[in-house]
């Protein structure tokens, strides 16, 4: 089923440079596209430094703005995080969980989990990542998706199912410039369903949003959309060049608007 309201999620990862590089960027982004205008909801996800400098033009403009990690900890003695009520205070409403670029640096799934039910109690949208490193003929990934789906959702209920997305970011695909196919995307979406529907039951399907990342671009966004039938992506390269993620928001505005 075609999603009513895709989500167009720029993770700028540790970029840009500056404060007012990061000023300049989401300038040169609202400068390009008039976002109250567009279906879709636009999110971006700047290092969470920046989120200060950006707030007060990112909420007039109809921009969310989403942290790249946090702490499962409400606060206390853990050095170099973040909590939740913080990076709300400073104007973020979702969070990507389990990015893959944390868990190779050490995250685990239930610390994902943690994060996640964390995000869910203090009202955040987790953006909740899964993807396998690799793919094997004898379909093995299927099986650490469903293992990382599992585990991240442990203990959450399903009335809260409609707060969370889910992207799945096939590691391969991820800043490799090799995006996976359509087909192999739907095929992952409905198999993460399935999973949804053993956990809960099929009534979860239709709230549970899943987005698409890994090397998306206003190539392939189209197609994407079309084909897989995803509720959005999630842009890391092209959501550093404003042209380049305008037009995807674009593209996602007019599919919606078919
Ligand atoms: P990419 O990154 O679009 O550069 O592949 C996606 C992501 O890491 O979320």
């Amino acid at each position: 089923m075609k999603s009513a309201q895709p989500l167009i999620i720029g993770n700028w990862k540790m970029n840009p440079l500056l404060a007012s590089d990061a000023e300049n960027l989401l300038q040169t982004l609202l400068k390009t596209t008039k976002i109250k205008s567009v279906v879709p909801a636009v999110l971006i996800a700047p290092p969470a430094v920046f989120f200060s400098t950006l707030k007060s033009k990112a909420e007039k403009a109809g921009v969310r703005l989403v942290a790249q990690d946090m702490s499962a900890e409400v606060m206390g003695a853990h050095t170099g995080q973040v909590s939740a009520k913080q990076i709300i205070s400073v104007g973020a409403s979702a969070v990507i969980v389990g990015h893959s670029e944390r868990r190779q640096a050490g995250m685990t799934n239930t610390e994902v989990n943690g994060v996640v039910l964390m995000a869910l109690k203090e009202r955040l949208m987790p953006i909740v990542c899964v993807g396998e490193q690799s793919r094997d003929a004898g379909g093995d990934f299927y099986g650490f998706i469903e293992v990382q789906l599992k585990t991240a959702l442990a203990g959450v209920l399903k009335s809260k199912l409609s707060e969370v997305v889910i992207a799945y970011e096939p590691v391969w695909a991820i800043g490799t410039g090799k995006t996976a196919t359509p087909d192999d995307v739907l095929e992952i979406k409905l198999y993460i369903q399935k999973v949804l529907i053993t956990l809960y039951d099929r009534t979860v399907v239709p709230k549970v949003r899943i987005v698409y990342g890994g090397s998306v671009n206003a190539k392939n966004a189209e197609e994407l959309l079309e084909k897989a039938e995803v509720d959005g992506f999630l842009v890391g390269g092209a959501s550093l060049l404003p042209k380049e993620f305008s037009t995807i928001i674009t593209i996602a505005d007019q599919y919606a608007k078919k």
